[in-house]
């Protein structure tokens, strides 16, 4: 019986679902990832992950070659194939900019519960408004025979891009809300791999077992956390910048407390990425419509502060370059400007909702002659922002610049020598929109340095 070792599907095959696919098979599972996208299936089932996360790749092709790992798009094989479905297809923002669109989540389910001849337990996973769960539980009653005694699960996921396959394997929880013993037991079953792995490595992980609502609320109620925690010291960094105080040293001496914690702490130019922006948006969109609006209001407010950011960022710009600032923001016209990172994040091609891109694309609607340069996201970033120019290094993209702003904090602008830089542009100026350059280091080098909420050096 699938109990034991149950087989695994994983419906799309987008970075959530690709990622726990693969991940799974690691931890010995038999598994299929299914997508209707026939390209990324082929270039899934050729060994080839069409996203960058550390070690993924690898892992794939130890997978495949083991042959626990496969890939279809055919409904029909993945509905016989697995005891465990887990639906991973992306949840984007509806047109109104608002809330969740669930159509990839309703064609999904009823096409898989379309094709269901036997008792299998279907799982939520993608990032959803609370609510989600009981209605598939209703899609899946209309598609399927009762007699097949199909249930449905919700179990949020928590990982982090950059640190995936570590947040998979190594999770520091597990959520899962159940509403009878057999799901649960099916749940357990399918992640037993991951409690075996931490018994082998003397640690513990946590199971909070709950129902749908808490489920799903979990999942948006850890990210709206964590957004509010980045646009609170993002809001220290706005009254330090008008007190002049240093919010870096902020941070630090409040993180030193454990109720506070140093992590997600660091002021820059706010958070983007596929989730944070997008989930804020949606859980104020929800809760407004099941009547405690009221609640999450101030996650408006973060959500302002954390747009504010990339404003102070155009700010620091014209200041640095001594342009006057109108109503429609500073004239930048016939400045050359690099930009260096277009990833929300280091270690990461992600350019989705990214702060650094976002920037860009303002200080090049100003009229800024814009050079980009990104160790990874750089084809992304063509895409999401055709008309900005961008380089094929760090070197190229601030020759002749008066203007270099450091927008992403990768290890390699963090560790640039200002020196060997401050040779190839055409003005010592830097803005470090992430706090992440040794102010003094670049200041020492002749550069004119302004951080995020901290003063420049004297
Ligand atoms: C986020 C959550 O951290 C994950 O736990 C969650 O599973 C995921 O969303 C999701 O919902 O799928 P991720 O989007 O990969 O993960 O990125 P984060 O590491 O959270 O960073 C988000 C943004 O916040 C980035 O733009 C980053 O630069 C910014 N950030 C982060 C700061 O500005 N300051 C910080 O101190 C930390």
């Amino acid at each position: 019986s699938g109990a034991a070792r149950p087989r695994l599907a994983f419906l799309g095959t987008g970075y959530l679902g690709a990622t726990y696919a693969i991940c799974f098979a690691e931890l010995g599972y038999e598994v299929l990832g299914f997508d209707v996208d026939e390209a990324k299936i082929a270039k899934l089932a050729a060994g080839q992950v069409p996203f960058h996360e550390a070690g993924l790749d690898e892992l794939l092709r130890t997978n495949l070659a083991a042959g626990r790992l496969r890939f279809t798009t055919s409904y029909t094989e993945v509905a016989d194939f697995a005891d465990v479905h887990f639906i991973c297809v992306g949840t984007p923002q509806r047109g109104d900019g608002m809330g969740a669109d669930l159509s990839y989540v309703e064609t999904s389910v009823t096409n898989l519960a379309r094709h269901l001849t036997r008792r299998v337990l279907i799982v939520g996973k993608s990032t959803v408004p609370v609510g989600t769960a009981e209605w598939i539980e209703q899609l899946v009653a209309k598609h399927t025979d009762p007699e097949l005694g199909i249930e449905v699960a919700w179990s949020p996921e928590f990982l982090q891009e950059g640190f995936a396959v570590e947040d998979v394997l190594r999770p520091n929880r597990i959520v899962v809300g159940v509403k009878s013993e057999w799901a649960n037991g099916m749940l357990y079953a399918a992640h037993k791999g991951v409690f075996d792995l931490a018994a082998t490595e003397d640690r513990e992980v946590p199971l909070v077992v709950t129902d749908f609502a808490t489920a799903e609320l979990v999942k948006v109620a850890a990210n709206a956390f964590l957004a509010t925690k980045i646009s609170f010291i993002n809001a220290m960094a706005e009254v330090c910048e008008v007190a002049g105080g240093d919010v870096t040293q902020l941070a630090r001496a409040i993180g030193y407390d454990p109720r506070i914690g140093n992590r997600f702490l660091q002021a820059g130019v706010g958070f983007g990425g596929g989730c944070l922006p997008k989930d804020i948006r949606a859980f104020q969109a929800r809760a407004q419509e099941l009547g405690a609006g009221e609640a999450l209001r101030f996650l408006h407010e973060v959500d302002l502060i954390n747009q504010r950011r990339r404003s102070k960022v155009l700010q620091l710009a014209a200041e640095l370059l001594d342009r006057r600032s109108g109503p429609a923001g500073p004239d930048l016209s016939g400045t050359r400007i690099a930009v260096l990172g277009a990833a929300f994040k280091p270690n990461s091609d992600d350019v989705r909702d990214a702060p650094s891109l976002a920037v860009a694309a303002a200080l090049a609607k100003a009229g800024a002659d814009v050079h980009v340069y990104d160790p990874q996201g750089m084809e992304n970033a063509r895409v999401a922002q055709p008309a900005l120019h961008y380089e094929s290094s760090m070197a190229e993209a601030v020759t002749g610049a008066e203007l270099v702003c450091v927008l992403t904090e990768w290890a390699d602008f963090r560790n640039a020598d200002p020196q060997a830089l401050g040779e190839l542009v055409a003005a010592k100026r830097v803005i470090d929109g992430r706090n992440c350059l040794d102010a003094l280091l670049w200041a020492r080098a002749g550069w004119e340095y302004r951080g995020m909420g901290r003063p420049a050096p004297a």
